[in-house]
């Protein structure tokens, strides 16, 4: 991008501005023409942030969505109902202060077929439990939750996530509701499914799974199909399949039973429930890219074919931390836990999931006190999930401030 600039970095006013002194500090430019690459390089990122925009999912959907979440903000919606009424005037076409009034007047009426499922955040043993050893997962209850009613065509809709479409083979959720319908039996009989999320995508908190199980719930319900748990947990597990290819299990059985477990996958009875007296302090830090459990489950095992033995001898390593976390955690060792927590990260570091980012936040909550912290789930991007017995609000300030978003579970 040529872009005719002249910009300077010292003298005139630039002296009795702060603004324009804070705003070089910031950008870290040494001189006017370093500040004039960067100017261009801005101008050109947002060039290609348009273009993109344009060329695939369409400013307009993006925006509604935006433009529905304030224009309920607006009409004071509590949180509880905030997004079934977004997701209500996106439905029917009417994104006004108006509409979200009435949605909320007749909130319980308008709520159909509620089917909720949980998330899940793993303590120790991802990658290691899709080769048989034990991980400890605890839920992140009724996180997402579908209602499916009357519709001329399969439709879905996820605000939380920008996420409003046909249901189609196109896209990876489209081809998720496919295969429940397929699964449940629906045939060609259309429905709109609209699903609301507390957690977001890509982040290693078993979104997928979470919508997956919700959606076999609401749609098993409008349809008077019956199913149980066990049913829904094994549609749920086939869905993972579409995600990556050797999923270990644990993200559908969280999703679905909502339970603290020690799990092992396949193993006959080899899921071992947790008592808990309480939720263990827990807090959850986002980093600014999306992890891929398809790429980083591709990338170990590539790693374990070439370095068989060492690489289950990690594994090993990291069955034995989480049985023995489980007994801590059962215990309300939370400093044992921590430590079993951090020496987790360490070995998932050496496997190679881990990123600059996923230590930086690791170090943050360290150093602000936690007893324990490690990326979450597949890795490459995501989460972290820190253990703080007693000082989970410094940690979390540690970790605002430094720009990353959090919830405490
Ligand atoms: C993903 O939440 C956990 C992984 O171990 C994959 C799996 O178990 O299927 C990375």
């Amino acid at each position: 991008l040529a872009l005719p600039l002249k910009v300077g970095t010292v003298g005139g006013t630039l002296k009795l501005n702060p603004a324009a002194a804070l705003g070089l500090r910031i950008a870290g430019a040494a001189s006017s023409s370093e500040l004039a690459r960067l100017m261009a390089a801005v101008g050109l990122a947002q060039n290609f942030a348009a273009l993109r925009a344009l060329t695939t999912v369409g400013i307009q959907r993006g925006h509604m969505t935006l433009h529905a979440r304030s224009v309920a903000t607006a009409a004071g919606v509590p949180d509880e109902q905030f997004d079934d009424v977004v997701a209500g005037m996106l439905a029917s076409g009417e994104v006004k202060a108006w509409k979200a009034r009435e949605l909320l007047a007749s909130a319980p009426a308008y709520h159909v077929a509620g089917a909720d499922a949980a998330a899940k955040v793993i303590l120790i043993g991802e990658h290691a439990v899709v080769y048989g050893r034990h991980a400890l997962a605890l839920p992140i209850p009724r996180a997402m939750k579908a209602s499916a009613t009357d519709n001329d065509v399969a439709w879905l809709e996820v605000p939380a996530w920008g996420i409003q479409e046909g249901v189609t083979e196109d896209s990876h959720l489209g081809r998720t509701v496919s295969l429940i319908a397929r699964e449940l039996g629906i045939g060609d009989r259309p429905f709109r499914l609209s699903v609301t999320s507390k957690v977001p995508a890509g982040m290693g908190l078993g979104a997928s799974a979470a919508f997956a199980v919700c959606v076999a719930r609401a749609l098993a319900e409008k349809f008077g199909i019956a199913t149980d748990d066990r049913r829904i947990n094994e549609i749920a597990f086939e869905c993972e399949k579409l995600a990556h290819d050797t999923p270990s299990g644990i993200d559908n059985t969280m999703a679905t039973y909502a339970t603290p477990l020690l799990y092992r996958r396949g193993a006959e009875g080899g899921q071992q429930a947790l008592e808990l007296s309480e939720t263990p302090p827990l807090l959850v830090a986002f980093g600014h890219r999306r992890g891929s459990t398809r790429v980083q489950v591709g990338a170990v095992r590539t790693l374990r074919d070439e370095t068989p033995g060492e690489v289950d001898a990690i594994f090993d390593r990291i069955d034995g931390l989480s049985r023995r976390a489980a007994t801590a955690l059962a215990d309300g060792d939370y400093r044992l836990t921590g430590r079993l927590m951090n020496l987790c990260q360490g070995y998932l570091n050496a496997i190679g999931v881990s990123t600059p980012e996923l230590e930086r936040m690791v170090a943050v909550a360290r150093r602000a006190g936690a007893a324990g912290a490690k990326l979450t789930g597949g890795g490459g991007g995501g989460s972290i999930v820190a253990l703080c017995p007693d000082r989970r609000d410094e940690v979390r300030r540690a970790l605002e401030s430094a720009g990353f978003g959090t919830i405490a579970l």
